[in-house]
């Protein structure tokens, strides 16, 4: 049984919630699972599709948009080429044979690349296009990199609505059509942290799009609507621009104890001179909630035992991952022990070329910390602090 709702007049959420999915990419936890939104616009003379589905979902996208009653499908606009979004436009094509799929010329690539959609199935547009399907118009914006190259958004002028696709998302199963700000709020930082972080500086280029544009809704592909544009645009604004928190993230990991008494000390040692303290247990520990805490702390001291001469695996996936993501964090640490040897600091700074941090001198201890150790510490919280009150944020 297909399910649609109304958005607004004419406009239709149709989409799917894949209340059960829980890692996207192979990689990233979906501790809420996620939705693959999906709208119909019926305008006066031509009805056209934003976005469609994951490829198991094509079926579900059918019978939705079918529940509305439709016999001609003239657009299916594909903001993206990924296939959480895209993999079922060859099925709507299928029921839909009229239907011309209008994309960037990047994503018309991409598209027959991964779906092998044949050319003449195409209707690419221009960066600031319209396609009037009467009494409803869409405009279509170039924005790159959210979060490929081949982005953009869609804006139905007369509703005042932005189909956004991937920007402004969040990996967020549920039946509300609109947001709760009071539950999204951590959803969309983590979205934003996992997705969308890479690409800080260009994603501020494409705030200022949004900016410019008088809105009423904010319709992302992923989790539910937002009914009050500058909430959500406010929170891009606020994880994307430079501005950094009095705060340090410690993930660690620690095979016989010595690194985590070093992470307690330290721990301790940041609480008293007034710096927050975002700490994980790698192995016990999401690492979708590690990147979310990476979005707006001033420092990352990375806790790190030795194993083989090297840092412990735990670590070193953690490392790869802030140099992938790459945080606006300024500063960088690490701690840990060590059995007889090793290059753990070397290796460690190996990882993160990409991070434009500066490094705080490490501490690691032979074995379990010492006195020494601990003092070295405190000369750890020390500079960390010092280097926060530069920045005028402790
Ligand atoms: Fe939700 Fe980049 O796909």
């Amino acid at each position: 049984m297909g399910v649609y709702r109304e958005v607004r007049p004419g406009v239709f959420s149709v989409g799917v919630i894949d209340w059960d999915r829980r890692l996207f990419d192979e990689l990233i936890p979906l501790p809420d699972g996620t939705s693959y939104n999906a709208y119909v616009i019926r305008g006066g003379d031509k009805t056209a599709l934003i976005d469609a589905a994951d490829p198991p979902f094509a079926e579900e996208l059918l019978d939705n948009i079918e529940a509305l009653g439709l016999d001609r499908l003239d657009y299916v606009v594909a903001n993206h080429a990924e296939q959480d979004h895209s993999g079922a436009i060859p099925k709507v094509l299928e029921r839909y044979s009229d239907a011309l799929v209008v994309c960037t010329p990047r994503c018309r690539e991409l598209l027959e690349s991964h779906l092998k959609i044949p050319a003449e199935k195409f209707a690419t547009v221009e960066d600031g296009a319209t396609l009037s399907l009467g009494g409803k118009t869409l405009e279509f914006f170039y924005t790159p990199w959210v979060h490929w190259p081949e982005t953009m958004v869609t804006y139905l002028q007369e509703d005042k609505i932005l189909f956004s696709c991937d920007f402004f998302g969040s990996h967020f199963a549920t039946s509300d059509l609109f947001a709760d700000q009071r539950i999204i709020y951590e959803p969309a930082k983590r979205y934003y942290a996992e997705i969308m972080m890479p690409f800080r500086a260009i994603i501020r280029k494409n705030l200022e799009i949004v900016d410019s544009l008088d809105l009423e809704l904010i319709v992302p592909s992923h989790g539910p609507i937002f009914d009050d544009p500058s909430f959500i645009i406010d929170a891009y604004k606020d994880w994307s621009f430079d501005d950094v928190k009095n705060e340090v993230v410690i993930p660690f990991v620690s095979m016989h104890g010595s690194t985590r008494l070093m992470v307690d000390h330290l721990t301790d040692a940041l609480i008293a001179r007034g710096i927050g303290v975002k700490r994980f247990d790698i192995a016990a520990s999401d690492v979708g909630k590690i990147a979310e805490a990476l979005v707006d702390a001033a420092t990352l001291v990375l806790g790190a035992c030795t194993v083989l001469a090297g840092p412990h695996p735990n670590a070193a996936t953690v490392a790869i991952l802030a140099n992938a993501l790459r945080p606006k964090t300024r500063f960088a640490s690490i701690v840990g022990s060590y059995g007889w040897g090793g290059k753990t600091v070397k290796a460690i700074q190996g990882m993160i070329p990409l991070l434009k941090v500066e490094l705080i001198d490490p501490v690691l201890a032979k074995g379990l910390p010492t006195e020494e150790d601990y003092q070295a510490l405190d000369r750890l919280a020390d500079e960390i602090l010092k280097r926060h009150r530069e920045l005028g944020i402790a």
